[in-house]
């Protein structure tokens, strides 16, 4: 029960990743605010989630419903203590030659202004407590090409230094800033940036599934536990020396290519020079 008395504020908790958390963090006591641009889902859980759990619709690509539900968060429960900014998805996969100002916008309201903005409301609320948590959702996208659209790779790779500036303007309040970087996670987000309808979105799942298990050294598609358990511990006390950092948690997807731990794939060397001369 490392969240007893706490309450957590949890951004799309609706599905996946959020979802998961919210399910660890009522398991270990706390007190969730869930936000969600998904009413109906979020609705639903109302019934089903217990006492302890609070849904308020919320699409963060607005500032005002992020404030909003900060305000919300700490009138309901009497305060805040940790604040999991993980409400995303894919966004516009042009690249970028041809991608609009528009869509490169929406990316950017959607994954990075909206982490700054959860930080920003919920930092008043932090401080009134004399400190807390916050965690926020990267990606393996901030570190190189090739995981994610242009738009969602540029701004993760800025919530990872949103994360490390902010960790070092709130520590004089006793408020620690940190971030993950999943790797590839089984979750709805692959489907809904497709745009697949719910029967796609059961075949895609399916397959990414099956394909997960090849993709990364750690030989089993990631689930939303997996984050969620790296998410408890950077909320954690057990955390309380850790700021301004990540967790990748990503089965070492980026320890090196297919060839660093698949005996089948040739290494470079071996793919580049003709055999009669290895
Ligand atoms: N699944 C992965 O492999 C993976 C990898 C790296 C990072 N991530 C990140 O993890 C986070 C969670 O994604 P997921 O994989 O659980 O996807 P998901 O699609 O299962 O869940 C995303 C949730 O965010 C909500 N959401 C989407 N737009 C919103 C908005 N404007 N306002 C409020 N809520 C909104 C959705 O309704 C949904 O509940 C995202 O930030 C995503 O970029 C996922």
């Amino acid at each position: 029960m490392r969240f007893e008395g706490k309450t957590a504020v949890i951004t799309g908790g609706s599905s996946g990743i959020g979802r998961g958390t919210v399910d660890l963090f009522l398991r270990e006591g706390a007190t969730v605010v869930m936000g969600d641009i998904d009413d109906a889902e979020g609705t639903a859980m109302m019934s089903t989630m217990g006492d302890d759990f609070h849904f308020q619709k919320c699409d963060v690509t607005q500032e005002a419903d992020i404030k909003a539900l900060m305000d919300y968060a700490a009138e309901k429960t009497g305060g805040i203590d940790i604040v999991f900014n993980n409400a995303g998805a894919g966004g516009p996969r042009d690249p970028i030659d041809e991608i609009s100002g528009d869509d490169w916008d929406f990316a950017m309201a959607l994954l990075l202004k909206s982490v700054a903005m959860g930080i920003r409301y919920a930092a008043p609320h932090l401080k009134k407590r004399g400190g807390g948590a916050i965690v926020n959702t990267a990606s393996i996208c901030a570190f190189q090409a090739g995981y994610g659209p242009i738009a969602y790779s540029t701004a993760k790779a800025g919530v990872l230094h949103l994360t490390k500036v902010a960790a070092a303007e709130l520590a004089q309040y006793k408020i620690r800033v940190n971030a993950i970087c999943p790797g590839f996670i089984q979750t709805n987000i692959f489907a809904a940036t497709l745009g697949a309808n719910k029967e796609e979105a059961l075949e895609i799942n399916s397959i990414l599934g099956q394909a997960a298990a090849s993709v990364q050294p750690v030989a089993r598609p990631g689930v939303a536990n997996d984050i969620a358990e790296a998410a408890a511990y950077l909320a954690s006390d057990a955390a309380g020396f850790v700021t301004g950092t990540h967790l990748l948690v990503d089965g070492g997807m980026l320890v090196g290519t297919q060839a660093s731990w698949d005996p089948e794939i040739p290494g470079m060397l071996d793919a580049i020079v003709p055999e009669h001369l290895h």
